[in-house]
């Protein structure tokens, strides 16, 4: 079953998902259009637009297909304003869409760190700016922002990646005092680690390529454990995009949806985690698991 069966909240919802060519969001899209009761616009970048029909998502009665970058103005405001045209607005906003560089601090530029945040963070509070306005007349709303555990906890390596999810956890936090009373709910899914490709997406910083590749680099223990870690935790997870897409609809069908939901085993178990040893300890504990993090150093810098 796709999904829970329950009604949704609001009834027949214009939803919006970003970045539905892959991954969580397309399999978002997908149970989206299986229940039926819903007019979904399923977005992705133009040059992605071509895997959606690959994947069985065409446009109908209760589906459209639009291009958006959303680091693109003007193709934020056009999908916002063809929603309004043809279907009377959006009532709920999923923003998904996102990218993962993968960069040691030190190898940062600060055009890569501009295009991370443009994506994760600003471009899904952009969106949510330009639907507020008919969410708050008609008195009913929904904004899912997809996060992450990297929202709440941050890992080497993945610095700016977590900069934007915790920018998009703290501007998310405060939109859900802002808009409830306008019956408007912002929800932050956080899912952990997914058992899915999306590793084969991560970018690398200029100066991170380099580092990988020359043996001599400070760097290069660092990358070259972190990255069989990373993609090996996604391995072994049991949770897959279909998984955090059907905890998404359930949020959709709760009256009241909380802020924040672990959308799988692992992000619950950081959580607790976080919360429950003293910072310290956490840290401490942390550091104790990264791999061959007693090598990290050892080259000349
Ligand atoms: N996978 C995980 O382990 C994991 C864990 C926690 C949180 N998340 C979050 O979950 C969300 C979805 O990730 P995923 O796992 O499904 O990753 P994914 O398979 O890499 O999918 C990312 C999606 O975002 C789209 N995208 C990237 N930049 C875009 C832009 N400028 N405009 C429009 N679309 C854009 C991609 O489109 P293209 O095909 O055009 O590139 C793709 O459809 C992200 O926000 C991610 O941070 C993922």
């Amino acid at each position: 079953m796709p999904g829970s069966r329950r009604p949704l909240h609001p009834a027949n919802p214009v939803v919006l998902v970003t970045g539905a060519s892959t991954g969580i969001g397309l399999a978002i899209a997908k149970q989206l259009s299986e229940r039926g009761d819903t007019r979904t616009i399923v977005s992705a970048r133009d040059s992605s637009l071509p895997r959606l029909a690959a994947a069985g998502l065409r446009e109908g009665e209760r589906c459209r297909i639009h291009a958006l970058d959303v680091t693109d103005p003007r193709q934020r405001e056009a999908v916002v304003e063809a929603a309004e045209r043809h279907w009377g607005g959006v009532d709920v906003l999923i923003n998904n869409a996102g990218i993962t560089y993968r960069s040691v601090t030190e190898h940062l530029q600060a055009a890569e760190a501009t295009r991370q945040l443009e994506t994760n963070f600003l471009a899904p509070m952009e969106l949510a700016r330009l639907v507020l306005p008919g969410m708050r007349r008609k008195r009913a709303g929904r904004i899912v922002n997809i996060s992450s555990v990297s929202g709440m906890m941050a890992m080497p390596t993945m610095g700016v990646y977590s900069a934007s999810k915790f920018a998009l956890e703290g501007a998310s936090e405060s939109l859900w005092y802002e808009a409830r009373c306008w019956n408007v709910w912002v929800t932050l899914v956080q899912p952990g680690f997914i058992h899915s490709s999306s590793f084969r997406n991560v970018i690398l910083s200029e100066q991170a390529r380099h580092a990988v590749a020359d043996p001599g680099d400070p760097y290069a223990v660092v990358y070259r454990s972190m990255a069989p870690f990373i993609e090996r935790l996604m391995r072994l997870s049991p949770a897959t995009p279909e998984h955090v897409a059907r905890r998404v609809l359930r949020v959709l069908c709760q009256e009241r949806p909380p802020l924040r939901v672990s959308a799988t085993f692992d992000a619950r178990f950081f959580y607790l985690l976080r919360r429950l040893l003293p910072r310290r300890v956490y840290h401490a504990v942390l550091h104790r698991a990264l791999p061959r993090v007693r090598e990290w150093g050892s080259e000349e810098g």
